[in-house]
C-alpha cells in the first residue's frame, strides 16, 4: 500500500522509502494495546517505565488509552556501541527516579531487534525486586533476535527492514513523522560504505 504523507518537508525521498505503517494503523493499535493494558493491570499498582528516546511518541498515545491511575519514569541507555556490534554491553545514561520495589513495572520500547539492550535492563531492574516486570514494544523484530525475551504486548511485525518515524530515528532524525516508513536501501548501503573508508583510513 502507497501512502501520501501530509509532512511533505520532512519527507525526504532520497532517504525514505514507502510507509510500512500508516498514521492511522498506528493509532488504532496503540489504542487496542492501551485498552487491553488497562485490563490487565486493573487494581493493581502500575509504573510504565519509558525507553527514551525512541518511544517517547508511543508512551505519551499508549497511555492516554489506559484508563488506570498508573506512574510513568523514563530511562535512557546507550550502546557501547559501533566496535562491538550486537555485544548487548550497554550503559544506563539517565536512571529512574521511582523506586520500583514490589510495584508492577511495564517497559514501553520502540523496536526490540537483537534484544541485547533490554535482556541488560531487565536483569538490572530485576535485582530491584519489582513485583512484576512485562515489555511493551511497538515494534518487534524477531528475525534478528538474540537474547531471549517474553514480550507481552507489541503493536507490529517486521522483518529485516530498517525503519523511521512514531519516534524511531535515522542518525537523530525522522522521530516526528507520523506515520513508520522503510528506510531506502541505498541509504544503509551509502552508510555501509562511508563507514568502511573512514576505518581504512
Ligand atoms: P537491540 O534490541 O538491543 O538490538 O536494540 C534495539 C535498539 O536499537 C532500539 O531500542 C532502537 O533504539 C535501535 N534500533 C534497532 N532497529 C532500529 C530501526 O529499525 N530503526 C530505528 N532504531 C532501531
Ligand atoms: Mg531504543
Amino acid at each position: 500500500m502507497v501512502e501520501k504523507s501530509n509532512q511533505k518537508n520532512i519527507n525526504s525521498s532520497e532517504i525514505l522509502g514507502r510507509i510500512l505503517f500508516p498514521d492511522e494503523e498506528i493509532q488504532r493499535k496503540v489504542k487496542e494495546l492501551g485498552n487491553k493494558i488497562a485490563l490487565d493491570y486493573k487494581d493493581k499498582e502500575l509504573l510504565i517505565v519509558c525507553i527514551l528516546r525512541g518511544a517517547v511518541m508511543f508512551l505519551t498515545d499508549l497511555i492516554r488509552h489506559i484508563d488506570l491511575p498508573l506512574s510513568i519514569d523514563f530511562m535512557s541507555i546507550s550502546s557501547y556501541g559501533f566496535n562491538i556490534p550486537d555485544s548487548g554491553l550497554v550503559k544506563i545514561t539517565k536512571d529512574l527516579d521511582e523506586n520500583i520495589e514490589g510495584r508492577h513495572v511495564l517497559i514501553v520500547e520502540d523496536i526490540i531487534d537483537t534484544g541485547l539492550t533490554l535482556s541488560y535492563l531487565i536483569r538490572n531492574l530485576k535485582a530491584r525486586e519489582p513485583e512484576s516486570i512485562e515489555i511493551c514494544t511497538l515494534i518487534d523484530r524477531a528475525v534478528r533476535r538474540i537474547a531471549d525475551l517474553k514480550i507481552k504486548y507489541c503493536a507490529f511485525n517486521i522483518e529485516e527492514k530498517y525503519v523511521v518515524g512514531y519516534g524511531l530515528d535515522y542518525k537523530q532524525k525522522y522521530r516526528n513523522l507520523k506515520s513508520i516508513y522503510e528506510l531506502k536501501a541505498d541509504t544503509i548501503k551509502k552508510d555501509i560504505e562511508s563507514l568502511k573508508s573512514s576505518l581504512n583510513k
